[in-house]
């Protein structure tokens, strides 16, 4: 690519007045083998329309965990809150990404107490006081994915560790997106959350994690909640990436249940919650898109 040439982005604009001194700084840099280091693909830069059907989607999603937070309460089914959120994604032109990904058969995942993720909403299952629940929801709008999930305590109270969890929990979401610099590193992340999880007691699962999101659902790179600073892809302006921190109040291992594929507990039958929000790396810090 030559300067008159247009910017490998999409933006329309020429190379030399897009991304040509982005291209030059990545290519000054020098990548660490040992950490790790790799460079981001052009394919995980979103120009400024991207980020704009990124936010308009976003803007969706977040309606759907508003209303998820009107809906719950003791007596109500996970399948009746899979039905509202269906109704209100399409109602609003969007399309519900879990569904039939991968053969997931709802809308939304609905993980209860020992639930890690990935809970499939069911008829059967009945919100009770004091649960904890995770109602994690992504929609497509214009083919642009958002992606965020919130805990939610069923009828406001519930017990003091519960409490204690989901509240860290929360912290470590924040301290991970606080720990996105531009050109830093995507295991900034994963050291900020680790080390907030385990100071309070908790483990980090580790089998799953966060991922750039945009233009698909799961892209580069993994965004690990434990591990070391300075390590992994480079974190470059216009990457939109999730952190999903996962912390579990026992052990960090869990186990996918057999029968229906998805469903993923804690293999000590403890409790996990998880927070989630979709973020954008801009030239001076993050933003959030969906939250
Ligand atoms: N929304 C989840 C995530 O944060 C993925 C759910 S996949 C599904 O990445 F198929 F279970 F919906
Ligand atoms: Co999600
Ligand atoms: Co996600």
């Amino acid at each position: 690519m030559t300067r008159n040439d247009l910017c490998w982005c999409g933006s329309g604009k020429k190379y030399k007045k897009c991304h040509m001194d982005f291209d030059e700084k990545i290519n000054s840099m020098k990548f660490s083998f040992l950490k790790g280091q790799t460079r981001p693909p052009h394919k995980l830069i979103n120009n400024e329309k991207d980020i704009e059907g990124i936010k308009k989607s976003g803007v969706i999603n977040d309606g759907v965990l508003d209303l998820m937070a009107e809906l719950i309460k003791p007596g109500v089914t996970t399948e009746e809150l899979n039905t509202a959120a269906h109704e209100y994604i399409t109602s609003h032109g969007a399309i519900p990404a879990p569904l039939n990904y991968g053969n997931f058969p709802k809308s939304i995942c609905t993980s209860i107490n020992d639930v890690v993720c990935h809970g499939i909403p069911s008829k059967k299952v009945v919100l009770q006081e004091g649960d904890i629940i995770n109602i994690d929801s992504t929609t497509i709008l214009d083919g642009y994915y958002a992606d965020a999930s919130r805990m939610y305590i069923v009828g406001g109270v519930c017990l003091p560790n519960a409490k204690r969890l989901v509240e860290v929990t929360k912290e470590c979401l924040e301290i991970g997106i606080a720990a996105i610099k531009p050109w830093g590193w995507v295991g900034d992340i994963g050291a900020a959350v680790g080390a907030h999880a385990r100071s309070n007691g908790y483990s980090v699962v580790t089998d799953l994690g966060g991922h750039g999101v945009g233009k698909e659902f799961h892209l580069e790179p993994f965004v690990q909640h434990t591990g070391k600073k300075e390590t992994g892809m480079l974190l470059a302006p216009g990457m939109v990436l999730t952190v999903e921190p996962m912390i579990n109040e026992g052990k960090r291992y869990i186990t996918v249940d057999e029968k229906d594929g998805w469903t993923a507990r804690t293999k000590d039958g403890k409790l996990s919650a998880q927070w989630e929000k979709t973020v954008l790396i801009t030239e001076t810090g993050t933003e959030i898109l969906s939250s």
